[in-house]
């Protein structure tokens, strides 16, 4: 129950994956499950790069891989040019998720490319387009096939890396700032994990987007330092300060109005005490491992709302909105609203590394895997 929570985007994979698994049973359909995974390399035309798992909670392997056929149905081939990073990718791979996919596989969840074949029925984006897609798995690679519906076309003036670090951070501050807390031009929005890459999409678009004051919580200078850079009006160093009270300093004891927290246990706990009156707090994740319990009369006596964002849930129950989220940031950047902070990009071959790099909190904004 609690990993399920901890890493609630993984959503996506456990679908993808669970369909895998069923096509495998289904001896009619198999090719939608070898498009998620390593097939054998007798059915391959041609062979690519690829970081591939193949023994739980030990290093990825670099291996070239079969280049699959594209499967029927609306499913396009990219050339991978770039593969943003989820910590999902790193519990996958040590094989603490609650779903595995069957050995080996591919991690890698958003990637940024160019289109090099579409299948029959493909309308939306053709050979040569520069795109980014959600891949569920396989982005550790030269190569994926995606679904027609998982690929958006990128701003000409977007990065490859950019491409790959847009679209689940971005995508997931978006939805949360907006349709789940309701954030308004003005208002005081307090963001843990400020200098992760949630939390600086968050006060990305919070900020500079929305026109709201963002406080950011990060631990260490440096961390704080690019959180002010990205447009914060304040900081606080929660390894040395106390959240609460440079927020109830900085807001003239008032609080702040919306809080997005991606950490949870004892931050998410004074987060709660520097709430506004009619304040909203949003819970993202849980990157401290502890799921906190909210005291109801907390909510009862200020007029606080707690609300639960699951981006990823949206693909499932509402695509339109799921859609309309990435299409939205793709545009703010075309707009030159948004900026995605890339704090570090690895070589394929160094897909290791970049896991550790991670690992040890030193990341800030998004890593991304090259090609
Ligand atoms: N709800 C959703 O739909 C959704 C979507 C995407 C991600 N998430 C979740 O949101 C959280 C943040 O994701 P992200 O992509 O921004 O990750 P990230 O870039 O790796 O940032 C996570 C940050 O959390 C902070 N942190 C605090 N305690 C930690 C601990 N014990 N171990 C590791 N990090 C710790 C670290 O920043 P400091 O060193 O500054 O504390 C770290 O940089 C994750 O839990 C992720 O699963 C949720």
């Amino acid at each position: 129950m609690s990993a399920l929570f901890r890493c609630p985007p993984e959503v996506l994979l456990r679908s993808a994956i669970r369909q895998g698994q069923n096509l495998t049973r289904n001896a009619q359909t198999p090719k939608l499950h070898r498009c998620l995974q390593v097939s054998p390399v007798s059915s391959a035309r041609s062979t690519h790069r690829a970081a591939v798992c193949t023994e739980l909670g030990k290093p990825l392997k670099l291996q070239e891989v079969p280049s699959e056929e594209l499967c029927t149905g609306q499913k396009v081939r990219l050339s991978i040019k770039g593969c943003g990073i989820n910590y999902s990718d790193l519990l996958m791979a040590a094989g603490l998720y609650q779903d595995k996919p069957p050995l080996p596989f591919i991690p890698g969840a958003e990637v940024a490319g160019d289109v090099i074949e579409v299948a029959e029925g493909v309308t939306s984006v053709s050979k040569g387009d520069r795109v980014v897609a959600m891949a569920a798995l396989g982005g550790f690679a030269e190569q994926c096939i995606v679904d027609e519906e998982s690929v958006f076309r990128m701003p000409d003036s977007m990065s490859y890396e950019e491409g790959a670090a847009v679209v689940i951070s971005y995508g997931t501050a978006w939805l949360g700032l907006t349709r789940r807390a309701n954030t308004k031009p003005g208002e005081t929005v307090l963001v843990t994990a400020a200098a992760g890459a949630v939390g600086l999409a968050t006060v990305d678009l919070a900020t500079n987007v929305i026109g709201a004051k963002v406080i950011g919580a990060a631990g260490g200078p440096e961390k704080c330092k690019v959180v002010a850079d990205k447009g914060a009006i304040g900081t606080i160093d929660y390894n040395t300060q106390s959240i609460r009270d440079v927020v109830k300093e900085m807001t003239d004891d008032r609080g702040a109005d919306v809080i997005c927290d991606a950490v949870g246990g004892d931050v998410f706990k004074q987060c709660l005490r520097c709430i506004a009156w009619e304040g909203r707090i949003l819970v993202i994740g849980f990157a401290g491992g502890d799921i906190p319990k909210i005291p109801a009369n907390i909510l009862l006596v200020k007029n606080i709302s707690a609300v639960g964002l699951f981006w990823g849930n949206y693909r499932i129950n509402d695509e339109s909105t799921h859609r309309k989220s990435i299409q939205d940031v793709l545009g703010f950047y075309q707009e030159g609203k948004i900026k995605p902070h890339i704090g570090k990009t690895f070589s394929l071959d160094k897909a290791n590394e970049a896991f550790m790099y991670i690992h040890k909190r030193k990341s800030t904004g998004k890593v991304v895997i090259t090609m």
